[in-house]
């Protein structure tokens, strides 16, 4: 039903969609998931060409919507958007929001729109408050109304960019249960939310979108179980992380140790912990910088709220090899606390990179050494 091939959109300088691929079926509920600026609304406002793509195709119902001459206000109309924020007239009463699409843009009747308008508002569960105004309705009531309103110009897909993340806590479900019977209904829809439950247990397909790329792909189970790949793991499992850049032997330690502390107070890891990772900071790092060659170091600290586990990973330019086991590059005392702190330490070569990454053995080790 919608096919995209090679889509990508930037503004200005800057990329925001790369390369995105995606076949959507009728029928089909795809959920998109990804850190915040990863291009999902882009993504989403680029398929009803709210915003005009950079680059590649987008095939709607095998008619290719980019071409010139292409009718775009009613490839439009067949795609319903539902936003964050409501959007909906203020001036005009719920059942009024609901008729003044059908009436003006596809010629319906004035009678025939609203009893169409009522049908649907009741099937929002809001069929008493056809006469109320948006700002005589809650957050959850209104955006009933907006997917209502959206459903009134007959969309064949309906596309919902964050629909609950407005909401007050205790009105997301009732907006959730109005999207699941629209998925039962058989209803097309993606859906770019931030409620993983949700989408495990409403769609058919999950996306994982990470610097404007679809990065992985998968059914709930798959994506959500048993992510393939390193970022969507680190997503789905609420990895926190920070990364610190040395492009000299003579770093500042004191600014890296200053972001670990804050990093461990931020996700209340103890003092202690703090303590030893910036030993092991150190240590990892002076033993990598003092390879022969440039310093180009990334160190990272990420951890994982779900697993309770805390890992710290170094990648180097250089020349192929464990860094720390390079006989040029001696760990002395310090190697002796990584190999007694680590659970498992870990050597790969990363494309031109050597990748370093140990577990530790518990969060509350004690300090190593003072
Ligand atoms: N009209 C615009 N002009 C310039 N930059 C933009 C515009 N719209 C979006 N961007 C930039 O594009 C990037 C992706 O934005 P987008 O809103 O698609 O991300 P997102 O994945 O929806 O994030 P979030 O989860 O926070 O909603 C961001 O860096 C954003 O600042
Ligand atoms: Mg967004």
């Amino acid at each position: 039903m919608i096919k995209v091939e090679h889509l990508s959109k930037r503004f200005g300088a800057l990329e925001v969609l790369k390369d995105v691929n995606v076949l959507i079926s009728q029928g089909e509920v795809i959920s998109i998931i990804g850190p915040s600026g990863s291009g999902k609304s882009t993504l989403l406002r680029c398929l009803n060409l709210l915003e005009r793509p950079s680059g590649g195709q987008i095939e709607i119902a095998g008619q290719d919507i980019l071409a010139p001459g292409a009718k775009v206000p009613e490839l439009r109309r067949r795609m319903g958007m539902v936003f964050q924020s409501f959007n909906l007239f203020a001036h005009l009463t719920a059942l009024e929001n609901l008729t003044i699409g059908p009436v003006r843009l596809l010629g319906q009747r004035r009678a025939m729109a609203e009893a169409a308008g009522l049908e649907l508002l009741k099937m929002v569960g809001l069929a008493e408050k056809a006469d109320s105004f948006p700002d005589e309705l809650s957050g959850g009531q209104q955006q009933r109304v907006a997917i209502a309103r959206c459903l009134s110009m007959e969309p064949e897909i309906i596309l919902f960019d964050e629909p609950t993340s407005a909401l007050d806590p205790t009105m997301v479900g009732e907006v959730l249960a109005v999207i699941r019977r629209l998925a039962r209904q058989g209803m097309t829809m993606a859906i770019v939310t931030h409620e993983m439950e949700f989408a495990r247990d409403v769609s058919t397909r999950v996306l994982y979108l990470d610097q404007g790329a679809i990065y992985e792909e998968g059914t709930p189970t798959q994506l959500f179980d048993t992510p393939r790949r390193e970022r969507t793991q680190d997503f789905i499992g609420k990895v926190r992380s920070l990364s610190c850049h040395v492009a000299s032997a003579d770093f500042d330690r004191y600014a890296i140790f200053g972001q670990i502390e804050q990093f461990c107070e931020k996700h209340v890891l103890t003092a202690q912990t703090a303590r030893t990772v910036q030993q092991l900071a150190e240590a990892l790092l002076a033993i990598h910088a003092a390879r022969p060659g440039p310093v180009d170091i990334d160190f990272v600290m990420a951890y994982s709220e779900q697993r309770r586990t805390l890992e710290l990973r170094v990648d180097s330019a250089g020349a192929p090899g464990n860094p720390l086991d390079d006989p040029q590059a001696p760990g002395g005392p310090g190697r002796a606390l990584i190999d007694n702190a680590a659970a498992d330490l870990v050597y790969t070569r990363l494309g031109d990179r050597n990748r370093v990454t140990m577990r530790l053995k518990s969060l509350e080790l004690p300090a190593i050494g003072t």
